[in-house]
């Protein structure tokens, strides 16, 4: 039986003709002109002026929060309904994460946030790490102005939007920072990797030194601060340069695969949706069940049929990691864990496997 998994990686074609380019020039690593080629390819598609290659989203987040100044103690806002690696990298600042709850559109409440910032009376939070879930845009406008009259740095993570817009805008730009993840189950993969985009050159310059030991100008390498091994290779970049000739397809693939389940499906699952003025990438089509289902019941069914299935993020102020944590919620996310579903979603699927895999749905919910 073939196997249907959530997001399996999608080559283009074209990366092992870039990765033997790299090979023969022998600049496997650390860096090499591929590097600067996916940064560049980067700028360009999102409309950025500065993008750093990265091994992972996670480390881009972390850089973004070391730059600018979170320390032990200081707060930073986060959305709840996210994954890990979008907080993780709070704790190791061993700063204090403040989670707030989704609306309507799934992603971060601007109202909740506004909420809660007015009661607030403790030391004003450093950062918010808002989360664009599932590839949809959270209402990213009114959480910059709320961030903007606050003075609260704003970290877009991007990590599941590479290719969503509001507006003319694409995800990862509308904060100081965005940071995008090429994680194996990512729209583009370069099997692993980040990058981090950001308004200030003198930043992510800053970023750029933390992020390969932070070696001061001396041939015996001089250490004033200490910094990561946090750099993307030149081989990973050549398999991002490659895999960003067909992103534009895979956003519109992704689309079309949430079409034709959305047809299968509408009269008896709703759907996350896509806030006015945006267009999502639709990185996994996710959905929730309008009755008490047993969600596990339908996962373990669509494993006995060879797919793969998974139940929404946990949100995090229910980790029992963040037991202690502060957190403004009223719910939303909650119901959503409690009810949710993401169903395969990779490009490579033909309508036909989408088909099947409504089917079965249909079936478990008859
Ligand atoms: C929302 C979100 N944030 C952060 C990350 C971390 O990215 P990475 O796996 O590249 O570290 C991921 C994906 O893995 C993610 O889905």
């Amino acid at each position: 039986m073939e196997r249907i998994f959530l997001s399996p990686p999608h080559m283009s074609g074209d990366e092992l003709q870039l990765i033997h380019k790299v090979f023969e020039s022998n600049y496997i690593a650390p860096l090499g002109e591929y590097v600067a080629k996916f940064e560049n390819s980067i700028k360009n598609y999102t409309k950025t002026e500065n993008a750093l290659a990265l091994n992972s989203g996670t480390s881009a987040i972390h850089l973004a929060l070391r730059v600018l100044g979170v320390k032990a103690d200081d707060y930073v806002l986060a959305s709840t309904f996210t994954f890990i690696g979008s907080v993780a990298p709070i704790l190791y600042q061993n700063a204090k994460p403040i989670f707030i709850d989704s609306d309507e559109s799934w992603n971060l409440s601007p109202k909740l946030l506004k909420e809660f910032l007015e009661k607030w009376d403790k030391k004003m939070p450093k950062a918010l790490i808002v989360t664009h879930l599932y590839g949809q845009m959270a209402k990213i406008d009114e959480i910059a102005e709320i961030c903007k009259s606050y003075n609260i740095a704003l970290i877009e993570d991007s990590a599941e939007s590479l290719g969503a817009s509001l507006g003319n805008q694409q995800s990862g730009t509308f904060g100081d920072f965005g940071i995008f993840s090429f994680n194996g189950n990512k729209i583009l993969t370069t099997s692993g990797g980040g990058m981090l985009v950001g308004k200030s050159e003198e930043l992510i310059e800053k970023a750029k030194f933390l992020s390969t030991q932070a070696k001061e100008d001396f041939l015996h390498y001089e250490h004033k601060e200490f910094g990561y091994n946090y750099r993307m290779s030149n081989v990973l970049a050549s398999i991002g340069v490659a895999q960003m000739g067909v992103l534009n397809e895979r956003v519109e693939k992704r689309r079309e695969i949430f079409q034709r389940y959305f047809e299968n499906l509408q009269d008896i699952v709703d759907f996350m949706p896509e806030i006015s003025g945006s267009k999502g990438n639709r990185w996994l089509t996710t959905i929730i069940f309008r009755d008490d289902t047993d969600i596990m019941k339908i996962i373990d069914r669509f494993s006995s049929e060879g797919i793969e299935s998974r139940p929404l993020w946990k949100p995090m102020h229910q980790q029992p990691l963040f037991a202690d944590s502060i957190s403004y919620t009223d719910g939303t996310s909650e119901k959503l864990f409690r009810s949710g579903l993401c169903l395969p979603s990779g490009t490579a699927m033909t309508m036909e496997q989408v088909d099947r895999v409504s089917n079965i749905l249909k079936e478990e919910l008859s």
